[in-house]
């Protein structure tokens, strides 16, 4: 399966591509530049010489031509970048991992975007897309760090089954993350909002907290 990352030169698009390569799927980082996209590949493959990771760069079209998308873009510019690949878009499973926070001092605060949630809003840009959300409390620094597990429950929100299946099928690829399924995209809004208790938390305590629901057997 190969997997296309919008905005994927950052830190999270970035290390959910390792990531995803790690675990043998092909993963096209897209970028408003593909010459950054390269820089990031090229990195990436510096990084990890000993691991085959099938990445490649591209622009946000190209990598929109995937099977899956991944809208990893600052969580203003998430609607508006998908809209801008809407016909590459149709009928696709689209995962919105974008966070509206604000720094408030010390303090992390959740927005409210429109629509209530960046994914919400990127499933009105792509109407004929299947928005699911999740990733959004993994730290990407613990995801680019292949030599680690990344040990947490994915949070999956979407009103469509295809695409919380195809999302979970992501997620079980990547070992020690668990994909738990939320219920309808309508509550993608607390799910990207409680990022900024964990970002606080990450300050309080000085780690990366991540995050594990106890009380859920799922069946093997
Ligand atoms: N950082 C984390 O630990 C983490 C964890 C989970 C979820 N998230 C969420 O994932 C998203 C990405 O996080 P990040 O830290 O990787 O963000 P970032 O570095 O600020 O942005 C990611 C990429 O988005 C593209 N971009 C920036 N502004 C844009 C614009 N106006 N229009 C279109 N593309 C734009 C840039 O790529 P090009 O310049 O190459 O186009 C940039 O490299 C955020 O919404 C965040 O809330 C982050």
């Amino acid at each position: 399966m190969e997997v296309g990352i919008l905005g994927g030169t950052g830190p999270a698009g970035s290390g959910l591509a390792a990531r995803l390569a790690a675990a043998g799927l092909q993963v096209a980082i897209g970028s408003r530049s593909k010459d950054r996209a390269q820089e990031i590949v090229t990195g990436l493959l510096e990084r990890w010489p000993g691991r085959e990771l099938a990445l490649s760069a591209a622009d946000n079209a190209m990598a929109a031509e995937a099977e899956v998308i991944v809208v990893a873009t600052p969580w203003e510019a998430a609607a508006a970048t998908a809209g801008s690949v809407a016909a590459q878009l149709e009928g696709k499973v689209v995962i919105s991992m974008a966070n509206a926070l604000t720094r408030m001092g010390h303090e992390f605060e959740p927005l409210v975007p429109p629509r209530g949630s960046v994914a919400a809003h990127v499933q009105s840009a792509v109407p004929g897309a299947l928005v699911a959300a999740a990733f959004q409390h993994l730290p990407a620094k613990a995801l680019s760090n292949l030599d680690e597990p990344v040990e947490s429950d994915v949070l999956i929100a979407s009103d469509h089954p295809a695409a919380f299946e195809a999302t979970a099928r992501l997620v079980s690829l990547i070992p020690d993350l668990r994909p738990l399924n939320a219920g309808s995209v309508a509550n993608a809004a607390p799910i990207e909002a409680f990022t900024a208790v964990l970002l606080q938390l990450n300050v309080r305590y000085k780690t990366r907290a991540a995050l594990r629901l106890t009380g859920i057997e799922l069946p093997q």
